[in-house]
Formats: structure tokens, C-alpha cells, sequence
């Protein structure tokens, strides 16, 4: 995976691929809709031969109907009616003349993208070739209306039991060793002991560099996601958070895309990331959401500037569909926590919650964390219940630690998503419990100086697609239990030979990742 990412990177970015590179694309072992995302990102590369082209095509049929489709708008596949081949080439070709798609045609390619109806080939290149050219406005919004049409409308207000609670939820775009997710649902259903309550958390799997609270929540074992609608309104009336993926009828549109484009390194593209946020946000609809905007260096978004032009563009749409949406940025300058890796992450956001130190992860952090997750939590709570102020709900979130509250939530939480009583005992008495089964591998500092930046992006990339921790259905195996565990800070001094961080894995043998993983640690 990591080498036909890097091929892709590099193709929609406009990079120019070495020749080595390209006489290796036909022997490139790539799953079908990163052939179809490398097709269109070739096709657009001027100083790629059309033999090139051409003869990566003829791989298999379908790219070689693709190619015609790209080429000329015209094509066609024995196992494919011709309607539905026919409006994919009228998309592709909107798409690159930069013209407005007939409403129809877009709602109708994202039905065949549910139903299967087109082969991952297409949609491969469609990522593609949205992330080259972009997508008109109203496109945007049909692309978004289309992908939450294609499930159904979670209310959960509805419902007699629960009708008299206010929902709230945050939703992030992204970023290396974010763990708000893991603590901020325990520190909501301990506020409903103070007001009416509840939350239908939405959480979604590992998007490219960056980790996913689905993936880091089934390293825990038995954890399983109640299914949208009458199981989890049964979850949010037992302990008032419902962990929710996009599982059944919940936006199988973006269960689907989102997966695709984690390995087809589309990710980086406005409207997809607008779509896919807007859509998930408007069918679980909610009182407040805290739309949690990440920018810089851990980030999809670099640019503060361009964040808060995304952010804006996806709250007003959610506001639009009559959801309250409160847009908060915050700089990704250095990794949220210590750990970057799915159960390491657990275990990272257990210890916050218990209020326990221990020699592995940096205090510092620890507090930021927390911190952020109190302020999320006062300024929600202050717009949902105005008669305390932002600071005075900061002040009873902050008990809420100290008195042990979260990490009693959390594991009543645990317990209503199926995680036995066995393993919600051991991680009590062993916070790095589902570690146990790991070696750990010293990554040295290559040469004595200050840390002056750390890769984000590279150690987020080396955990999801060189070690697996982001493995998904279109990616081939996942190891919940790999990462890296790092053990100095930005501008933190180091001697050569030093400890900078840890590898973790279930493998034995990995000393050659970390090479790479030193080489993400700018030293001088
Ligand atoms: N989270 C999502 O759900 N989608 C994106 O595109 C980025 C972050």
C-alpha cells in the first residue's frame, strides 16, 4: 500500500514520477480503485507518454474501458449497462471542464457507487479527478445531499425515553494523535448527571496520515458499535453516548468513499472532505455540534487561511440543514499526545481519564488534552445550557476529572458496547493492558541537537500503511496493536543515540522501520 500511495501522491499533486517509478507502474501490485485513481492521474501527467498510458490500461478490461471513458466520454463494459457507463463518462467530463454536473447524474453515479453498480475502477478515478479539478459549488452540495440520501435520517429526539434531552457532539477533520474522541464522550454522559444529556458520538475509521476513533476502539476487545437506530437509542438510553459508525443505513455513501480514498491518497481535496463531514453531520441530526477544525503540520489542512475557509463553508451548510454548528481551529504545530497508533492511543486516553503518570507519556500533553476537552465540553454546555457561563462549566468539567467521574463513565460506557466486565477490570488495574502482547523497538536520535520539527505526516503514514494501523476493507490486513510511542518533545534537547521514541508492534523483526521513523525527527 505504502508504495502505490507515494506513486499517487505524486500524481495528484503534480509531481513528476522518476523513471524508475514509471517503468514500474505496470508490475505496481495496487487493488482495483487505486488502479483506477493511478489511470486518471497518469492521464493528466503531460509529460507521460500516451504509450505509457496505454499500456498501463491494458491491464485489465475495465481500466481499458475507463480509459476510453476518460479519453473520449465514450466507452463500454460487457458487465455494465450502457446508461450507467454513459452518465460516469458524462461526470468525468463535467468534472474536467470544470461545468456543473446535471443534479441527476451525480445523485445517480453515487447510487451506483452504494448499489455497485460501476466497478472500483471508476470511482477510483473519480477521487481522482475531483481532487485535480475540484467540483463546482452546487456540485458540492448535490454530492453532499446524494451521499446522505443514500441511508437514512437517525433522529434520535424523537424517541419518548429521550425526547426531553439535548444532544450534543463534536466532530474533527483531522490530526496525528488527536484523542478528543476517546475522552470527550465519557465527560458528556458524566454532564448528564447535571442536565438533560446525550450524544450519538460519530466517530469514523483511519483517513490517511491521520488515526480514527472506529480503529483505535476496536483494539479494545469485545468493543462492538451499536447498529443506527433501535440499538443505538438502546446504547444512548443505558448510558447516554452511543459510539456511531456508519454502519447499515447510516451514509453508506461515505462508508464506502471514505475507505477509497484513505487508499487512493485523495483525501486532501475540499469538496470531498465538505461532503463527507456535511453528510455524516445532517442525518444524525443534533442540538449543538462542535465542528473541530485542525490545521498545520498534523493536518489535512496546512493553511490556517484555507482551514477556516473549509470550516465556514462546512458549518454554514450544516447550519443550513438546522443544525447549530460552533467551528473551533486549532494548530496541529507538534502531535497531540505521545502515541500515534490505535491501541496505543487507548491506552494513552485511559491514563488522562484515570489522572494516572507514568514514565511513557509526557505529562505536558496529557494536560493539553484535557484541556481541550474542557473547553470543548464548557462552551458546549454554556450555549446548550446558558444559565453558566463557559467558566463555570469549565470549573465542574474539570471536577469531573478530579473527582474520577470520566474514567467511571468510560467504563460504563465500555460495558454498554458489549466489552466484558474481564476486560474492563484489566484495563483498570493495567492501563497498557492491550499492549501486553508488543515488543517495543528503540528509535535513536541520529545526531545531538534540539528537536526543531517533528513529521507528522510521515509518522501517521508509517503507522496506518507501513505497520497497518490503518488498514480498512480496500487495503488489505490492519494491526490495531502497532505505533509509535514518542518519548521526546518539539525543542526538546537530545544527545546522539538518545531515545527519541518507540516502535511498537506485534511482529518481531521491525528493527529496519526505524530508520524511518528517526528520519521524521528534524534534529540541529
Ligand atoms: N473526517 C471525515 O469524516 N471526512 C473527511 O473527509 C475528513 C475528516
Amino acid at each position: 500500500v505504502a508504495e502505490v500511495l507515494e506513486v499517487l501522491s505524486k500524481l495528484r499533486k503534480s509531481i513528476r514520477l522518476d523513471d524508475r517509478e514509471l517503468r514500474g507502474l505496470v508490475d505496481l501490485k495496487a487493488e482495483p480503485v487505486q488502479q483506477g485513481a493511478l489511470l486518471a492521474g497518469l492521464m493528466r501527467q503531460k509529460y507521460v507518454s500516451r504509450d505509457a498510458v496505454v499500456q498501463f490500461a491494458r491491464r485489465t478490461k475495465t481500466l481499458t474501458a475507463l480509459y476510453k471513458l476518460l479519453n473520449s466520454g465514450r466507452g463500454q463494459l460487457a458487465s455494465y449497462p450502457g446508461a450507467v457507463i454513459s452518465r460516469w463518462g458524462k461526470l468525468f467530463g463535467s468534472i474536467v471542464s470544470k461545468r456543473k454536473a446535471h443534479p441527476s447524474i451525480i445523485r445517480n453515479c453515487v447510487s451506483d457507487i452504494v448499489s455497485k453498480a460501476v466497478p472500483n475502477e471508476f470511482v477510483g478515478a473519480f477521487l481522482m479527478l475531483v481532487c485535480r479539478f475540484g467540483l463546482q459549488d452546487r456540485d458540492v452540495l448535490e454530492l453532499t445531499k446524494a451521499m446522505s440520501a443514500s441511508g437514512e435520517t437517525f433522529d434520535y429526539r424523537k424517541d419518548p425515553r429521550l425526547r426531553h434531552k439535548r444532544i450534543f457532539r463534536r466532530y474533527p477533520t483531522g490530526g496525528v494523535s488527536e484523542k478528543v474522541a476517546l475522552i470527550l464522550p465519557s465527560m458528556i454522559a458524566a454532564l448528564g448527571e447535571e442536565r438533560p444529556l446525550m450524544s450519538p458520538f460519530l466517530v469514523a475509521r483511519s483517513l490517511g496520515f491521520t488515526g480514527g476513533t472506529w480503529d483505535k476502539l476496536s483494539s479494545i476487545p469485545g468493543f462492538r458499535f451499536p447498529e443506527p437506530g433501535p440499538e443505538t437509542l438502546e446504547t444512548l438510553v443505558r448510558c447516554g453516548v452511543a459510539m456511531s459508525v456508519t454502519h447499515g443505513a447510516f451514509n453508506p455513501a461515505d462508508r464506502i468513499l471514505y475507505q477509497m480514498r484513505s487508499v487512493t491518497d485523495t483525501i486532501d481535496s475540499d469538496p470531498l472532505i465538505v461532503s463527507s463531514i456535511v453528510s455524516k453531520q445532517i442525518v444524525v441530526p443534533c442540538d449543538l455540534l462542535i465542528l473541530d477544525v485542525r490545521y498545520g503540520v498534523g493536518a489535512f489542512l496546512r493553511a490556517k487561511e484555507r482551514a477556516s475557509i473549509v470550516g465556514k463553508a462546512m458549518s454554514d451548510l450544516i447550519q443550513e440543514c438546522g443544525i447549530k454548528c460552533m467551528m473551533t481551529l486549532l494548530d496541529t504545530y507538534e502531535p497531540s499526545g505521545v502515541t500515534i497508533g490505535n491501541a496505543l492511543e487507548v491506552s494513552e486516553a485511559i491514563t488522562i481519564m484515570k489522572g494516572e503518570s507514568n514514565d511513557l507519556f509526557d505529562v505536558r500533553l496529557q494536560a493539553t488534552q484535557k484541556n481541550i476537552v474542557i473547553d470543548f465540553a464548557a462552551k458546549g454546555m454554556a450555549f446548550l445550557f446558558p444559565e453558566m457561563s463557559p467558566s463555570q462549566w469549565a470549573k465542574i468539567c474539570q471536577s469531573k476529572f478530579t473527582k474520577g467521574d470520566i474514567w467511571r463513565h468510560f467504563k460504563v460506557l465500555l460495558g454498554a458496547h458489549s466489552v466484558t466486565q474481564g476486560t474492563i477490570d484489566q484495563l483498570e488495574s493495567d492501563s497498557l493492558f492491550l499492549m501486553r502482547d508488543c515488543q517495543q523497538y528503540e528509535v535513536c536520535a541520529t545526531k545531538a541537537g534540539q528537536i526543531l520539527a517533528i513529521d507528522q505526516e510521515e509518522l501517521g503514514r508509517t503507522v496506518n500503511f507501513e505497520l497497518g494501523g490503518g488498514g480498512n476493507e480496500y487495503a488489505g490486513s490492519r494491526d490495531l496493536y502497532s505505533g509509535v510511542i514518542l518519548q521526546r518533545k518539539l525543542y526538546d534537547y537530545v544527545k546522539r543515540g538518545e531515545v527519541i521514541a518507540h516502535l511498537v508492534s506485534t511482529r518481531k523483526g521491525m528493527e529496519h522501520k526505524t530508520k524511518k521513523i528517526a528520519a521524521a525527527f528534524n534534529i540541529s
